[in-house]
């Protein structure tokens, strides 16, 4: 067994206390999206930003690896397995997964407010400054580089995902098998990444209510994470070890 690609979303980290989007009905923890994962929430109000992201900051320090975080990590101990995540925890880096691909960003860094990445709404200046942070992103926490205002290095509606398509095409042709958890899958360009993947032979896909119409050719396999990770994983060890 060469490559398996494990692709996730918020359900991955549902049964570590982290609520998905969808079950929010469109509010993410009681807070409009607009207002707080958008360029134009930031322009609108920093501080409501800074604070909406120091609560998920706080949420998620409290938040342990789940038994499909661990399975995970096991599986990635036999074979050589990469992670690509829309989610902003680090359930998996803590669960002891190596090589994870945070496709909308992580909550423990932060980057300029004028950051490349996301192409400043109305600046000509460009900073490349992002970093590791051990506290929530605070108003007055400037940027070494520009002296800017810092922001969370999330990815917020209407801004690129890195998703280093370079690196990609490298390993979809060495891929033996591709896990899809947790993810409803509406969520563009990262839900692309089933079609992308669509030749690999063996391909799972586990969710308790599964996103059918762009599943096919899957092993659909409805169930939490937590419950059918661990399954699975036990599945792919006993047959390829
Ligand atoms: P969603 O909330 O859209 O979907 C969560 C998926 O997880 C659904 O398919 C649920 O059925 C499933 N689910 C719920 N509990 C589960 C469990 N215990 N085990 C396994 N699966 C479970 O979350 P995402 O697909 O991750 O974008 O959303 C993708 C993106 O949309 C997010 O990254 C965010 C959001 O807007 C940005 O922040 C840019």
């Amino acid at each position: 067994m060469g490559k398996i690609v494990i692709f996730s979303g918020a359900g991955l980290s549902a049964e570590s206390g982290i609520p998905t989007f969808r079950d929010a009905g469109g509010l993410w923890e009681g807070y409009r999206i607009e207002d707080v994962a958008t360029p134009f929430g930031w322009i609108r109000n920093k501080q409501l930003v800074l604070d909406f992201y120091e609560e998920r900051f706080l949420q998620m320090q409290k938040c342990k690896p789940n038994a499909a975080h661990l399975a995970i990590a096991d599986l990635s101990s036999y074979f050589d397995v990469i992670c690509i995540t829309q989610n902003i925890d680090t359930l998996l880096e803590q669960a002891g997964v190596k090589e994870v691909w945070h496709l909308h960003g992580r909550i423990d860094y932060h980057k300029c407010e004028w950051h490349y990445s996301i192409g400043p709404i109305d600046a000509d200046w460009q900073c490349d400054y992002r970093a590791a942070t051990r506290s929530p992103t605070q108003i007055g926490d400037l940027c070494p580089k520009c002296n800017r205002q810092l922001r969370p290095d999330v990815v917020w509606f209407g801004e690129a995902v890195d998703m280093r398509t370079d690196r990609l095409y490298e390993i979809v042709s060495q891929v033996d098998a591709f896990i899809g958890v947790g993810t409803s899958a509406t969520v563009y360009p990262a839900a692309n990444l089933l079609r992308f993947f669509g030749d690999v032979k063996e391909k799972y896909f586990i969710d308790p209510n599964p996103a059918y119409d762009v599943l096919n050719g899957f092993t659909v396999i409805e169930g939490t994470a937590a419950q059918k990770v661990p399954e699975l994983v036990a599945v792919l060890k006993a047959k390829y070890q």
